[in-house]
């Protein structure tokens, strides 16, 4: 299959999914093959009202082309606003394994330590940061209930208000979403087979992004991030999870599936997933990157710009 070359590419990143790694990957990436990557300032808001949406749009459809934009932003609707429609990527991740690495990070932060997430959530209370993960679950925290826990499915579904209403409206809208209008949405569990499909169906921007992945100096990167402190929520707790997360499982489940056939098609053996003793986010990851996470919280950015630059 050889695509058209795409000039209009969007990545609407999702939170703690990755997104990290692959956009230290894009600046490599923009300078090795010449194309606009535009990240934005704002990481902390991803609804719009309508007017941002427009002005949004409008801003990223004058951008130099071939361009990737790339912002934590629930999918945009460009055809409504008389847009070109962009192509767009992404990538997710288990959706209790995303909330677990959200809720440490948020408390712990990562490799940087304690001093770095003081700064960066100052305003926490003791009693917050301490929080047992069991009782946030068990005692209905707003941090552990609904919608909070609806965080996946927004990114495809959309602006529209009822994309973060958790049910069947919103998830069979994200699922046509993916279909008509993501060119891939890989799993972060498999990052290697997405770059590697990203490599064969955006080569403009991706060729070769998987040895740049697999350079030792990049990787020591991406190992760096892993988020301490974690402790593990009773089997109960994440009961409660897996029932209050079941729209996001119905959609990853339903990306994971896809993906899979995509691979297939494009002869890259799927893993064969062994019956898990323990699920899969109890296993330390090297790929777990720090995100910013949701709209309460500030990104910065810099640190990894500060890394890069050394
Ligand atoms: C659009 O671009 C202009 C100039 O680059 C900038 O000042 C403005 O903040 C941007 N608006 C949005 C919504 O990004
Ligand atoms: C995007 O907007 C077009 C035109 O208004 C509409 O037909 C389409 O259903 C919208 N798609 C989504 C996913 O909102
Ligand atoms: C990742 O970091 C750990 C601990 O610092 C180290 O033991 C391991 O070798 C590193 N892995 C890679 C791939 O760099
Ligand atoms: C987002 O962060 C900026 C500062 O970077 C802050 O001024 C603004 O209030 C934040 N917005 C939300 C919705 O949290």
């Amino acid at each position: 299959m050889v695509l058209p070359f795409p000039s209009q590419v969007v990545y609407n990143r999702v939170g703690k999914c990755g997104s990290r790694t692959v956009v230290l990957l894009l600046r490599i990436l923009s300078e090795k093959h010449g194309f606009n990557l535009v990240t934005s300032d704002i990481h902390n808001k991803t609804r719009l009202t309508k007017n941002e949406q427009m002005e949004l749009i409008k801003n990223i459809s004058t951008a130099e082309q071939p361009y990737l934009f790339t912002r934590h932003v629930h999918f945009l609707n460009f055809s409504r606003f008389g847009g070109d429609q962009p192509v767009y990527i992404n990538i997710i991740r288990d959706p209790v394994s995303r909330f677990l690495s959200n809720y440490f990070f948020r408390r712990f932060g990562d490799w940087r330590g304690e001093q770095n997430h003081m700064i960066r959530t100052p305003s926490m209370r003791q009693e917050e940061r301490y929080l047992d993960i069991n009782e946030c679950i068990l005692e209905n925290y707003p941090e552990c209930s609904n919608p909070r826990l609806f965080y996946i499915i927004p990114y495809f579904c959309g602006q529209h208000p009822r994309c973060r209403e958790p049910g069947e409206w919103a998830l069979e809208r994200a699922k046509l979403n993916v279909n008509e209008n993501f060119l891939l949405v890989g799993i972060l569990e498999e990052l290697e087979d997405v770059l590697l499909l990203l490599e064969r169906f955006l080569p403009h921007y991706f060729k070769g992004v998987l040895s740049i992945y697999k350079d030792p100096e990049h990787r020591k990167l991406g190992n760096m991030t892993v988020t301490v402190k974690k402790t593990v929520p009773s089997p109960e707790a994440v009961q409660i999870l897996y029932q209050r997360m079941r729209y996001e499982y119905e959609f990853y489940h339903y990306i994971k599936e896809q993906f899979h056939l995509l691979k297939r098609k494009f002869g890259l053996k799927s893993h064969v997933s062994k019956p898990a003793l323990r699920p899969q986010f109890f296993i330390p990851s090297p790929l777990e990157t720090e995100e910013p996470i949701d709209d309460e919280e500030q990104d910065d950015e810099k640190w990894l710009e500060d890394i890069y630059k050394r």
